[in-house]
């Protein structure tokens, strides 16, 4: 935030007044470069995304970028020269055959992340990650988030929002009750690509209320994205959400006049809208809200962000891997994880009851899903990858040379 910006808003001081202290959220980089013990870690589709989290890992000083599993030829070969990879493989199943890994990052096209998240589950890692969305079918979604929980390994859940480090900190403030109960909560937005992009917005209501979502009443449009086999593109949602804590979230398909979530406690009101939070002071309940400073203390991890291709705007990525590596080094659970594959999974479930809610003209229906074989498909990009619907990342792109 600019310094400008920073004196128009006004004193947080009674707003701060007994928020909890970051602790250890997150491991600073001193003190993860003293551990004796590198992670080693695997790359299952090292594309445009794959890349950025090759490029963390290498730079995570408690971490050993050792295999990359890659199904494009020269992909794979230039991957592996970029990273100074020498085990390299086509598919994730040899990789975790032939390497011992501790952690397998799983960053394909949607529709062969369970296939993968099977194969090194079954090898016996100690954590595996995905991306969004984490599957079409919830069944497939159960499937991953269940076999991790079997064997008890921790199971991530990648480059989201909800990872950025001031959304942890402001969902801590929130949940700790130091701005008094939660009293409402409005997602706007919520629309266009409801299980890709929107994964988004779930994962950040969930985390700044620490409810799940128990009861979708939505409508939706235009009526040709709500043909059943229609994928969630263009797909504009609105209704409301009912939450476990009880209260009725409000949803809109619209971006305006912000997208994101807010959350409204009785002193103050928290508004995600894809950078840091806003803060202000009041619900607007009985007084003007008034935006205050909400003087979030420093990401441990920031000097990563000055190492190039990583930008300023991969502090999540950056803040989401390093959740998952302590929750690997330090024996944490998945319910740790700034994102986990359970987050996904509910995020890929609430999206589906929108569209089923909406399909029967806002009709309630009820969360968990009774029918686990419902199905949201994401966009031919998302499902398939960038060279089979004809955008294949150029080779001096992978080589890095580009950055
Ligand atoms: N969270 C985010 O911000 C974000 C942003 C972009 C993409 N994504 C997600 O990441 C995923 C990948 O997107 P991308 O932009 O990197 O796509 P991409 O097409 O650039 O890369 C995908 C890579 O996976 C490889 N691949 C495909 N199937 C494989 C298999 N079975 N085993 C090994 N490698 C395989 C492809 O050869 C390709 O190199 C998608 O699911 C997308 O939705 C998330």
């Amino acid at each position: 935030m600019s310094m400008t910006r920073r004196m128009l808003l006004s004193s947080t001081a009674p707003l701060l007044m007994g928020v909890p202290a970051p602790g250890d959220l997150l491991t600073p980089p001193e003190q993860a470069a003293g551990r004796r013990k590198k992670l080693r870690v695997g790359i299952v589709g090292c594309g445009r995304m794959g890349q950025f989290f090759a490029e963390v890992y290498r730079f995570s000083p408690d971490t050993e970028l050792a295999a990359i599993a890659e199904y494009n030829d020269e992909r794979r070969k230039v991957v592996g020269g970029r990273f100074a990879v020498k085990a390299l493989f086509k598919e994730a199943p040899e990789m975790v055959r032939s390497e011992k890994l501790d952690i397998v990052a799983i960053i394909t096209p949607t529709k062969f992340m369970k296939a993968a998240v099977l194969a090194a589950a079954e090898a016996g890692v100690r954590g595996i990650s995905t991306d969004k969305p984490i599957a079409a079918k919830l069944a497939d979604a159960d499937a991953m988030v269940d076999a991790c929980n079997r064997r008890k390994l921790v199971f991530a859940g990648g480059n989201l929002q909800r990872a950025r480090w001031q959304t942890q900190i402001a969902a801590q403030r929130l949940r700790s009750g130091v701005y008094g109960k939660i009293i409402g909560a409005t997602v706007m937005g919520y629309g266009g690509e409801i299980s890709g992009g929107g994964c988004q917005h779930v994962a950040v209501l969930r985390l700044l209320t620490g409810a799940e979502i128990t009861q979708v009443e939505t409508y939706g449009y235009p009526a040709k994205t709500l043909a059943a086999d229609a994928s969630d593109q263009g797909l504009m949602i609105n209704g409301r959400w009912r939450l476990s804590s009880g209260i009725d979230c409000m949803v809109f398909g619209e971006r305006e006049p912000f997208s994101g979530v807010e959350v409204r406690a009785e002193r103050a009101t928290v508004r995600w809208s894809w950078y840091a939070p806003l803060l202000f002071e009041g619900s607007g309940k009985t007084a003007p809200r008034k935006e205050v400073d909400p003087a979030y203390p420093p990401f441990p991890w920031a000097s990563m962000l000055d190492r190039p291709p990583l930008r300023k705007d991969d502090d999540y990525l950056v803040s989401s891997i390093r959740s998952f590596i302590d929750a690997v080094h330090l024996g944490r659970p998945s319910s740790s994880l700034f994102v986990s594959g359970h987050d996904l999974r509910q995020s890929l479930e609430a999206a589906i009851a929108s569209k089923a809610s909406a399909m029967e003209g806002g009709r309630p229906i009820a969360l968990p899903l009774a029918d686990r074989s419902l199905t949201l498909m994401p966009s031919p990009y998302r499902w398939l990858g960038g060279d089979a619907v004809g955008s294949p990342q150029a080779v001096k792109d992978a080589s890095g040379e580009t950055r």
